[in-house]
């Protein structure tokens, strides 16, 4: 990884990413992966379980460097991560935790989004007090607190009840409209990357490629119902095929 990108924008170039297995042997988790985002365009990255997106973020975000090719973040390279799992500090309380990882956030800016993210009655609540909604909440409060030049989300609604996913959903898509910035999404949830990613990068199983990418015509904005069947059925003939250079 280095911060050489122009401003906002993240370039990658994998060539092959492999893990050593406990039996000694080699498991071969990414093949070549290239793609570009431009400053403050949102990508969804689709694909199976197990295909290795949560290997992809770790290394886009600079903490798994064993790996073969190149990644240039933004230029200022300030990146927030969202994980699989809230991951907050237990002795800490909710504004503690989101002050810790953004020191210089003004009073104004926390009270903002806060209000956002309907949090501002658990401010001096303790994570152990938290429901996963809201923990999940001051996650993304947290990574958007920092003002990062790259946002990558790691499934940031999975295992919430439908309802409470949607709100969540359009309080993402409000907090990336208002200050846009260039994220990697990924998501197992169609709909979810319909609604919030300006283009979708398909992923084939491990190693994975991309099989497809697939621009949104309207993010962040309804779509009706035959523009969703539309996508949903691009999608699901894409991640049938097998990988080709046609396909990209
Ligand atoms: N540290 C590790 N050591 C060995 N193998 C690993 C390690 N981390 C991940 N793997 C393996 O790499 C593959 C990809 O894992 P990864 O977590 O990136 O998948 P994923 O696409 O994020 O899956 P999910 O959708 O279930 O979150 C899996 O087979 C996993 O078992
Ligand atoms: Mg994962």
């Amino acid at each position: 990884m280095s911060p050489a990108g122009a401003r906002g924008r993240l370039d990658v170039n994998i060539k092959q990413k492999s893990f050593r297995a406990a039996s000694g042997g080699k498991l071969h988790v990414l093949g070549e992966l290239v793609f570009s985002l431009r400053s403050g365009e949102l990508a969804a990255l689709v694909g199976p379980s197990g295909c290795g997106k949560t290997t992809l973020l770790r290394i886009v975000a600079g903490l798994d460097r064993d790996f073969d090719g190149h990644v240039a973040i933004p230029a200022h390279g300030t990146l927030a991560m969202v994980f699989q799992e809230p991951r907050l500090l237990p002795w800490r309380t909710v504004e503690q935790n989101v002050r810790l990882a953004a020191p210089r956030a003004s009073d104004a800016g926390l009270e903002m989004l806060f209000q956002t993210l309907g949090l501002e009655a658990h401010r001096d609540h303790y994570p152990g007090e938290l429901s996963l909604g809201l923990a999940r909440r001051v996650a993304l409060a947290r990574a958007f607190a920092v003002k990062p030049d790259l946002l990558l989300l790691d499934e940031p609604f999975v295992s919430l009840d439908d309802a409470l996913a949607a709100r969540l959903r359009e309080e993402l898509a409000e907090l990336v409209n208002r200050r846009p910035v260039t994220t990697l999404l990924v998501t197992h949830n169609v709909e979810e990357a319909i609604g919030l990613a300006d283009r979708l990068l398909l992923l084939s199983i491990g190693p994975a490629r991309i099989v497809a990418d697939v621009a949104v015509a309207r993010p962040r904005a309804a779509h009706t119902p035959a523009e969703l069947a539309a996508l949903r059925h691009e999608i699901a003939r894409r991640l049938n095929q097998p990988f080709s250079r046609e396909n990209l």
